[in-house]
């Protein structure tokens, strides 16, 4: 099978990086819009028409589906990228709302949500969730993540700093989603802060077991052809692939 992976830029290489351990895909086709992250702060009809340029974009190859990796284009944008696509276009919400039911036994737990601004105010995972019975739901946009990520500021006092303006009210949930593209980065930190008994739930292995539930998957990669886009310095997010995932 021959996927599209598209991203507001190079966070969705996180989700890549799933796929590529579960071997699922014979070829991957990165697209990162670079020229225009960050998608997180911008409005519902900007987000859709930025997801509509990208599904034309993947239109120059043959694709069984398109993966949004990009939590605020597929909280805004997944209807209408389907109608224009050939192939399936499935996000993250919906596999991630699953993912968390399925770590989660008690519908009385409490998840904690953290994305962008776009994400949060779609309120896409509060509905997903409540539809599948949680009721103690903290959504919080935590968009300083995604410079501190990009500028590789993955421990130490800035980031410290950070987690206290955004949780310091906050009681522990047994559940965080991490509804952003960057935020698995930040897992050992996020770990560290939240502790043990609190779970993560990441958008790449969420998405893996959302597909392998849906689809039936033959036969396993281990060197599936990747092939990278952006809409600006392709380089410079080719060098990003090479470090993030060891190709
Ligand atoms: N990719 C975005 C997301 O997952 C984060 C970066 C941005 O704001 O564009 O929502």
């Amino acid at each position: 099978m021959k996927v599209g992976v598209f991203d507001s830029g190079i966070g969705g290489l996180t989700v890549v990086k799933s796929l590529l351990e579960h071997q699922l895909f014979e070829e991957i086709i990165y697209f990162g819009d670079t020229a225009r992250v960050p998608y997180g702060s911008k409005d519902k009809s900007t987000i859709i028409r930025y997801g509509i340029e990208a599904v034309e974009f993947f239109k120059n190859f043959e694709l069984d589906m398109i993966i949004v990796a990009c939590n605020s284009v597929s909280a805004y944008a997944l209807s209408e990228m389907n109608e224009c696509a050939s192939c399936p276009v499935i996000g993250v919400v919906e596999a991630g709302v699953l993912a968390t039911a399925n770590a989660l036994q008690n519908k009385d737990s409490k998840v904690l949500i953290l994305g962008t601004h776009a994400t949060i105010n779609s309120k896409a995972y509060e509905t997903g969730l409540k539809n599948q019975g949680f009721i103690y739901l903290e959504a919080k946009a935590t968009p300083l993540f995604v410079p501190l990520v990009e500028e590789e500021i993955l421990s130490g006092e800035i980031l410290n700093a950070t987690l206290k303006h955004y949780f310091s009210d906050t009681q522990t949930p047994k559940a965080v989603i991490l509804g952003c593209t960057h935020f698995p980065l930040l897992t050992p930190v996020l770990a560290n802060h939240f502790g043990e008994n609190t779970k993560l739930i990441h958008s790449g292995d969420a998405i893996v077991e959302y597909l392998e539930n849906k689809f039936d998957f033959y036969k396993q990669y281990a060197n599936p052809t990747l092939k990278f886009f952006a809409s600006e310095n392709p380089e410079a997010l080719r060098e990003t692939a090479k470090k993030w995932l060891n190709v």
